[in-house]
């Protein structure tokens, strides 16, 4: 059986993320889209009144599945809308997963993530992962603004314990590369 990597990605960083850990596992990939298109303005309401925007369509062959991960940003301490919305719509199938994120980082905010995956699936997560820019970008970057993650970024993330502790754990060996 497979691992499948559903990703949502506002700028491009978990696009990234997502298409490379795919390559790595394996693994089936599936992006979750949104009838109407995003901006900033949208993300802000999103925040403010907690909301469950629409997302398009998937149809998933769940039982294909061994490991489901799902991949999102962080907006203001919250799992993006659209993923939120994905999880709630397929709770019951969300039996083994794991959700990784690559955000710029901020105290405390594993926590959060796992407060809102309990309150939004059936089941418990059995990892979550933060790849966070904060580790390594200096202070002249961070103040550029949104950072753009690279293949060598990348390549630093797969370095860490906590990934490798994620793939030990997680994923069927012979499904690595
Ligand atoms: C409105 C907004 C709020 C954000 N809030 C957080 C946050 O609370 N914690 C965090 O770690 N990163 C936060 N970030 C940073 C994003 O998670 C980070 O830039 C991420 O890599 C973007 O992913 P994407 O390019 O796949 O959309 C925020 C970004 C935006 C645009």
């Amino acid at each position: 059986m497979k691992t499948l990597i559903v990703y949502f990605s506002f700028s491009g960083n978990n696009k990234l993320l997502a298409k490379d850990l795919a390559k790595d596992l394996k693994a089936d990939l599936l992006q979750i889209t949104e009838p109407q298109k995003r901006g900033m303005f949208r993300i802000m309401l999103d925040m403010l009144f907690n909301r469950f925007p629409k997302i398009n369509e998937m149809n998933i062959l769940w039982n294909d599945y061994q490991h489901i991960v799902l991949i999102a940003p962080i907006w203001n301490y919250i799992i993006a809308h659209p993923m939120k919305t994905f999880i709630k719509k397929n709770e019951e199938y969300l039996k083994n997963y794991s959700f990784i994120t690559l955000c710029s980082g901020r105290d405390m905010q594993k926590d959060k993530i796992a407060a809102q995956l309990k309150k939004l699936a059936c089941y418990k997560s059995k990892a979550i992962l933060e790849f966070e820019t904060r580790t390594f970008i200096t202070p002249e970057q961070e103040s550029k603004g949104a950072y753009k993650v690279t293949q060598e970024d990348l390549r630093k993330f797969k370095k860490t314990e906590a990934y490798h502790q994620f793939l030990e754990t997680c994923i069927v060996k012979k499904e690595w590369v």
